[in-house]
């Protein structure tokens, strides 16, 4: 066995699941358990495994097989043991447990594979003087400090194909149909799923929309023979009246115009040009199943990458993709974050160049 400084690890999945997460458990642990004999600590739904002592030392037969399988073996939870450190004192009763946890089971890291709620706490747990590593999760390709998550490739796959679907029923009924696809802060996926299915219209969180402008285009297109329109929008996307409304008035009338942003945008487009429109919302479909190939191999990858920097003793990283090269960042990197797309990425040039209307003249 090659020599390691990390000689017990606990590893944990937190946060909203997504295709990837097994290839990358499988990843850590055979590479830590084959490579350096390392023994390893399945924590059980994210940190809340770690306040409530739910683990299980994991043997070659519990990550054995898991690869093309969707979810996560180990479960997950939203729990932020750190959200309400300043006001509560449960908060503080939850941190100590996860450190009580972390030294009862003589661990000397715990491996998180997370987004940015994830990573952030891994960062917080560094400072309270626990060994962490990072690895960056999520379908919303929002990680700051990594050029890719895995979940995405996947997600990007079967929000592409739900565009396709809605393509023959949007033209034989000479509709407007608005499909809500996932990215409460960021409309990568939208941007990207919306241009590989060839959306009409594409709706960001980045870009506050104009319905007259989204309306506009669509009138064009009928005036050219195109007798339906397919606009793809992202769960967080908002008007530019949404955004210069007070916080409780937007609350207000977001509760009066539908369940989630699909059907307001579907209902301004509606009233605005009197087409016919529908709105529908793929949700939790797009985060479950099978990883793509491309999610496979970055997952598999960034999980053998964390195992280089466990047995090196370098913690306080998260491993990322940087170019063609799988490499780390300090956790301080994503901590506390969002990647959005800016305003000058060249998909949205892209997107335009197509002819898509990105919500604004
Ligand atoms: O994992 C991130 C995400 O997919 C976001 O796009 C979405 O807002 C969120 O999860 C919803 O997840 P849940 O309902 O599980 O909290």
């Amino acid at each position: 066995m090659a020599h390691s400084a990390t000689k017990r690890f606990g590893i944990l999945t937190a946060g909203g699941d997504c295709p990837g997460l097994n290839a990358a458990i499988r990843g850590v642990c055979r590479a830590a358990y084959d490579r350096y004999g390392m023994e390893i600590v399945g924590i059980a739904k994210g940190f809340r495994g770690l306040i409530e002592e739910d683990t299980k030392v994991l043997q070659p037969e519990d990550f054995s097989g898991i690869l093309t399988r969707g979810g996560t073996i180990l479960g997950s939870s939203r729990e932020k043991p750190f959200s309400r450190v300043d006001k509560d004192e449960v908060a503080l009763e939850k941190i100590s447990a996860i450190k009580d946890t972390y030294s009862k089971l003589k661990l000397d890291c715990i491996v998180v594979l997370g987004g940015n709620g994830t990573n952030t706490t891994g960062y917080k747990l560094a400072w309270e003087g626990l060994n962490v590593i990072g690895l960056p999760k999520t379908i919303d390709n929002d990680i700051v400090g990594t050029d890719k998550t895995f979940g995405f490739d996947s997600a990007l796959s079967i929000g592409t194909e739900a565009i396709d679907r809605l393509h023959s029923t949007a033209q034989s009924h000479s509709r407007v149909i608005v499909i809500e696809l996932m990215g409460h802060k960021a409309g990568w996926l939208s941007l990207y799923a919306g241009v590989a299915g060839g959306g009409d219209v594409i709706l960001l969180p980045e870009i506050p929309y104009d319905v007259r402008a989204i309306g506009n285009h669509l009138e064009q297109r009928a005036k050219t023979g195109k007798t339906f329109s397919i606009v793809v929008v992202a769960e967080g996307a908002l008007s530019v009246k949404e955004a210069a409304m007070e916080k409780k008035d937007r609350k207000k009338y977001r509760a009066e115009n539908g369940p989630s942003v699909a059907y307001r945008v579907a209902k301004e487009i509606g009233e605005e040009t009197g087409m016919e429109t529908r709105a529908t919302v793929l949700g939790y479909v797009q985060r479950g199943g099978v990883p793509s190939a491309s999610d496979r191999v970055l997952a598999t990858s960034l999980g053998t990458a964390a195992v280089e920097l466990l047995a090196k003793g370098s913690y306080g990283r998260m491993v990322a993709l940087n170019g063609t090269e799988i490499d780390s960042v300090d956790l301080s990197i994503p901590e506390g974050k969002v990647k959005s797309v800016p305003l000058d990425h060249y998909m949205l040039d892209t997107a335009r160049g197509v002819g898509t209307c990105l919500g604004i003249y």
